[in-house]
């Protein structure tokens, strides 16, 4: 749904040049949430302002519902006005809600129909509809400084939502947002991609976030995606920066002569009880160090370390047991085998 390759941005100021995008190939698959995180400065706003084109790349393509939108940008004024249609397929929230405050929430939502060229009555009919969508029927006539903050993101994103777009961009939406307020606005923004197919691209940099309702995640670092992939690929990928972060298990692993191992469970696999089978089958003590269990992206997902009595050769067995069962194992301690199983 929307890929950009080799998308780079440079910002010239004053006789400075900023690279804020270097090299950003992003593949985010229709219908799905895909989360971008990564700390401030890295980029994520000039990606996701190179993405509708509210911000000229510098070099590399945008292409967002098989349409090349950096084509279309650069064509005289013919090409402007189709920039601008494509454009209103693509809905946009952002932190500080940019309601106009003299404007009713109806009539802010009405903004964008207006645009379009749609007339009174359809303008009217749509924005209520809206309105009803994002639970805020009764406050059409209300004006921006009357609701609270997670009321007017929720007329930002029935604001963003009235071109009907096929994506849904959103820049740090939740970031002024306490915590409680921050889940109803995630809880919506997940309802909406389920409910009306519609994709999500959203820049945070609260890992909490992405944990919450993402498919997908890159992360960012200083205007390149240093990892990428759907949260399970993550979660099972040795070694992972984000994985760690969406799932950290604590549990100390040092000192010598110890087997210590994560395993990492996925779906189905999490409701089976595999440690205590293991304990069984090979009559062996096992002492968990720490665990996490947690539903990540609508995955269902445990973490564990764990350590195995004896010397790691004593337990190559009992490791190659718990791989068949299906479970990711990445061994901890001692750090020689970490190597051994690393070369493999
Ligand atoms: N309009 C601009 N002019 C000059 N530099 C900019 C501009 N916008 C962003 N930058 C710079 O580009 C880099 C990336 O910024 P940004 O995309 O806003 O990152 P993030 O959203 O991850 O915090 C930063 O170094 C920032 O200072
Ligand atoms: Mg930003």
């Amino acid at each position: 749904m929307i890929t950009t390759s080799g998308l780079t941005k440079v910002y010239r100021s004053r006789g400075r040049e900023v690279t804020a995008l270097d090299g950003v190939d992003l593949h985010v698959r229709e219908g799905e949430v895909y989360g971008v995180i990564g700390q401030s400065g890295a980029g994520k706003s000039s990606l996701i302002r190179c993405v509708n084109l509210l911000e000229r790349p510098t070099s590399g393509t945008v292409t967002v519902a098989g349409q090349d939108l950096t084509a279309l940008a650069g064509r005289g004024p013919r090409a402007g006005k189709e920039l601008r249609r494509a454009r209103s397929r693509i809905g946009m929230v952002f932190q500080h809600f940019n309601l106009l405050s003299s404007r009713t929430v109806q009539d802010n939502i009405e903004l964008p129909l207006e645009i379009l060229g749609k007339s009174g009555k359809e303008r009217s009919r749509r924005a209520l509809e809206l309105l009803d969508l994002v639970g805020l029927a009764d406050k059409a006539g209300a004006y921006p400084a009357q609701l609270s903050g997670g009321q007017k993101q929720r007329v930002g994103i029935a604001r963003a939502l009235a071109g009907d777009p096929k994506v849904l961009l959103s820049d740090e939406a939740t970031s002024a947002l306490d915590p409680e307020t921050t889940r109803s606005i995630l809880q919506l923004l997940r309802d909406l991609n389920r409910e009306l197919g519609l994709t999500v691209l959203l820049i945070t940099h609260e890992m909490d976030v992405v944990k919450s309702i993402c498919d997908s995640a890159a992360l960012m670092e200083m205007g390149r995606i240093v990892e990428s992939g759907t949260v399970g690929e993550l979660l099972a990928t040795p070694g992972s920066e984000l994985a760690a972060a969406l799932f950290p298990v604590d549990g100390d692993a040092s000192g010598p002569d110890r087997t210590v191992v994560d395993v990492t469970f996925h779906g189905e696999a999490a409701t089976q009880p595999v440690i205590s089978q293991l304990a069984r089958t090979y009559n062996i003590d096992i002492s968990i160090l720490g665990a996490a269990l947690d539903t990540v992206g609508g995955l269902q997902v445990g973490r564990m370390r764990i350590e195995l009595p004896g010397h790691y050769e004593d337990n190559v067995v009992p490791i190659g047991f718990l791989r068949e069962q299906g479970l990711q194992v990445d061994v901890v301690s001692p750090e020689t085998a970490l190597v051994k199983e690393g070369a493999k």
